[in-house]
This record gives structure tokens, sequence and C-alpha cells, in this order.
């Protein structure tokens, strides 16, 4: 098992020109059945997919942040049924939501910005949800977000969510794929999709904070629009901005 920086950044090197699907069966021989998917319900189902492919176990967690739209809850089931496996839904603390809803009503973040409600119903339950994982895997893509993501590698140390006594490994499969590719794959492996990529949404997360993008618009103005590029990552992969 990788777990120090030095192993990461060795397995980095030599997993950066595989194939997603490769370095996903790696991760999965590498952690076996602890290897958690960060699943977002939108194209990241292709991690699903390509996890179910090579036989090898995988647990998938989602972050249910109690905004979502609708279309994502049933495509959260569409996934379970058809890959058979159980997605482990972490909710917010009740009181966090409770207090920040009491203060503030439900639509705070378009006043003073996105962060205190991303930490309360995504940041502080992604805490919990990888307290016990070695090792977890996301969907993020450099073609994302030129700001923030330009420079992810295929597999890292979290530095955010590692605690002294826990070395978290971040895998990022889909790196050095662009959304063309991710694409390709749903299409020619039938993977099922959520239904809002057909209606012009291109990156999907909260539905308050999430829109539909215009032709020439990049994907991640559909993502917190109101507020400046750079800061559009919501702490999930704060690490990105490089102030962790
Ligand atoms: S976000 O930080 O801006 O919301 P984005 O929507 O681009 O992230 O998704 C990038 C990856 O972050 C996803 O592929 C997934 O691995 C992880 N992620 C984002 N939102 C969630 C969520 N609600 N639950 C689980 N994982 C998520
Ligand atoms: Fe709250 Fe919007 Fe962040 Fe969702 S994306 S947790 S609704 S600020």
């Amino acid at each position: 098992m990788v777990i120090d920086a030095q192993q990461v950044d060795a397995l980095a090197a030599e997993l950066d020109a595989m194939h997603p699907a490769d370095i996903m069966k790696r991760a999965q021989q590498e952690y076996g059945a602890e290897l958690a998917i960060s699943f977002s319900g939108a194209e990241d189902v292709v991690l699903v997919d390509m996890a179910s492919r090579t036989g090898l176990p995988f647990r998938v967690f989602t972050l249910d942040t109690a905004r979502l739209h609708a279309q994502t809850y049933k495509f959260l089931d569409t996934v379970r049924e058809r890959y058979g496996v159980p997605i482990e839904a972490y909710f917010p603390q009740p009181e966090g939501v409770q207090d920040l809803v009491r203060a503030k009503g439900y639509f705070s973040f378009f006043e003073d910005g996105h962060t205190e409600c991303c930490g309360i119903r995504k940041v502080e339950p992604l805490r919990r949800a990888l307290a016990s994982v070695p090792a977890y895997v996301t969907g993020q893509r450099r073609d994302q977000s030129p700001g923030t993501r330009a420079a992810i590698p295929v597999v890292q140390v979290d530095t955010a969510f590692s605690t002294p006594g826990h070395t978290l490994v971040k895998f990022n499969p889909l790196a050095n794929w662009s959304a063309g590719k991710v694409w390709q794959w749903i299409r020619e492996h039938d993977v099922p999709y959520n239904p809002l990529h057909d209606v012009g949404f291109r990156s999907i997360g909260c539905e308050p904070c999430t829109r539909a993008t215009n032709p020439g618009e990049h994907e991640r103005e559909g993502r917190w629009w109101w507020e400046e590029a750079t800061k559009r990552e919501c702490g999930l992969h704060i690490i990105n901005l490089g102030n962790e």
C-alpha cells in the first residue's frame, strides 16, 4: 500500500501516461475494498463504470448536501441499481444547517459567498467520509477549471484531509482526459448519465449554485457564477488553491 508522499510522487510519475481505466484498476489493486470513489452524480459516473469493469472491489460515497437536483437524486439510484453498489450518502450535521438557515436563510451564499454553506454541507461531511479510508478517487480533470485545476496530478497526497496519523491518498484518474473523452466513454459503454446533461448542464453541483451554460462559455461558468473564477472551489479540492 502506497502511504507516504515520496511513494505517491513515484506512483504519479508511473501512472501519468496511463489510461484512466488502468489508473483506476491500479488504485483498486493497491487499496482493495477500502478504495472509495467520491461520486457527485454527474459525468464522474465513468469512474464507477471503470471500477466495476475490473471485477475488483471498491466503495462509492456521495455528499448529499440536501440541495441537489431531483434529477441527481434519481440518477444516484439509477447508478446504485445498474452497478449493484451501495452509494454511501453522507449528510451534513443537522445543527450546522439549522444554525445557518436560522441565522441567514436559505440562500446566504448569494450574499456572502459559498464558503460557509459548502463548509457545512460538503466539507465537514467529506471529512467524516474520509476519516477511515486510506485512499479515494475523484472525477477532477485539468480541463474543468483553468483557474484551479490546470495542474492536478493523477495521484497526490491530500494534504487538506490528511491528519498526523493518517496520510490520505487522492487519485484523479481523469486528470488528463478532456470532457470529450469522458463523453466518448459514456456513449461507447452505454453508461447511464444524469439527464441534466441533456439540457445544457455541463458541470453539476447543488441546485441553487449550478446553471446551464451557453455555447462558448466554460463549463465552470455554470458553478458559483456570481463569484470570482479563481475562488470556485468549494473546499473539497481546496489543495488546488495551494493554500491548505
Ligand atoms: S466541486 O468541488 O466543484 O463541487 P466538481 O463538481 O467539479 O467539484 O466535481 C469534481 C469531483 O469532486 C467529482 O468528480 C467528485 O469526485 C467530487 N465531488 C464533487 N461533489 C461531490 C459530492 N456531492 N459528493 C461526492 N463527491 C463529490
Ligand atoms: Fe451550499 Fe451552494 Fe455549496 Fe451547495 S454548492 S453546499 S448550496 S453554497
